[in-house]
């Protein structure tokens, strides 16, 4: 069996034809492998984790998944789509979009129920997750009625349910608090050891070295300019400051403002 995931070669795609969101990117994701992309706001992070869950289409060039080109045919071929989205599971970077039920339980409930995985399975599931995640005390609310980090975690609760063998995460820490970051890294980080592939996108500098094996790094112009270890791209003081990955700290000293990059 191929171990490759994802093949992307030379992939472009414009929003309606007009906004450019990738250009010319190639990327290969082996199984097992643990990925991340980073770059600046509207670099196209998010547009490639889309394709990569087949909800875009290149415009030109092509990403296979498992072996199979991911266009709107393969979509339209029931067994493949069904297969699909059982190996294949995103977290959106705007929890909204995937919160729709009544309640936070239906929420986290409704895409195993779906995908018509077994219930005392999806029971169990359930009970680690809740735990793993603090939700307990959040599971009858009305999911509209959290806060966004809250959201995520719901968001991320609904889609590892499922067990995907392959999880893409569009920013999942993107306003956690510290010790919440740390329980989804660390919850990552055991998916990944249990054999899942593991996408992420994220600005969290922090957080790169543990959940990548490649860091793939998107410039302005929606190319990936760099791709490497995570060591190599965290020790690039000029790479990450071109593409707005460094954080500029202001502290007081001796009464004065002093301003200053903050390397990794
Ligand atoms: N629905 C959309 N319609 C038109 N342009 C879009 C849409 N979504 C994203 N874009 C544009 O595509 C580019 C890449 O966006 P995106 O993939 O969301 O970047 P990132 O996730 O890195 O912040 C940006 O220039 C953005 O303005
Ligand atoms: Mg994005």
């Amino acid at each position: 069996m191929s171990n490759s995931i994802f093949d992307a070669k030379n992939v472009n795609f414009a929003y309606l034809g007009k906004y450019s969101a990738l250009r010319n990117v190639d990327i290969n994701i082996e199984r097992g492998q643990k990925i991340s992309v980073i770059g600046a706001n509207g670099s196209g992070k998010s547009t490639l984790l889309h394709m990569l869950d087949g909800l875009i289409f290149p415009d030109e060039g092509t990403v296979k998944a498992f072996g199979r080109e991911l266009a709107e045919d393969a979509f339209n071929d029931e067994d493949f789509s069904k297969d699909f989205r059982k190996k294949v599971g995103l977290v959106f970077q705007n929890p909204d979009i995937q919160l729709f039920c009544p309640t936070v339980r239906e929420d986290i409930f409704f895409g195993p129920l779906q995908l018509g995985m077994e219930k005392k399975e999806i029971k169990k599931r359930f009970e680690e997750l809740i735990t793993i995640l603090g939700l307990g005390n959040l599971l009858e609310r009305a999911p509209h009625q959290l806060s966004i980090g809250e959201k995520r975690k719901v968001a991320i609760a609904s889609t590892l349910i499922i067990e995907p063998e392959v999880l893409i995460l569009d920013e999942p820490t993107a306003g956690l608090d510290p010790l919440t970051t740390r329980h989804i890294i660390d919850l990552l980080v055991q998916e990944n050891a249990s054999g899942r592939t593991i996408i992420t996108s994220t600005h969290d500098l922090h957080i790169v070295e543990e959940i990548s094996d490649i860091v793939y790094v998107f410039s302005q112009e929606k190319k990936i300019v760099k791709a490497g270890h995570p060591g190599v791209i965290l020790q690039d003081a000029a790479l990450l400051h071109v593409n707005n990955l460094t954080h500029i700290h202001a502290h007081s000293h001796n009464g004065k403002i002093h301003i200053h990059p903050h390397s990794h």
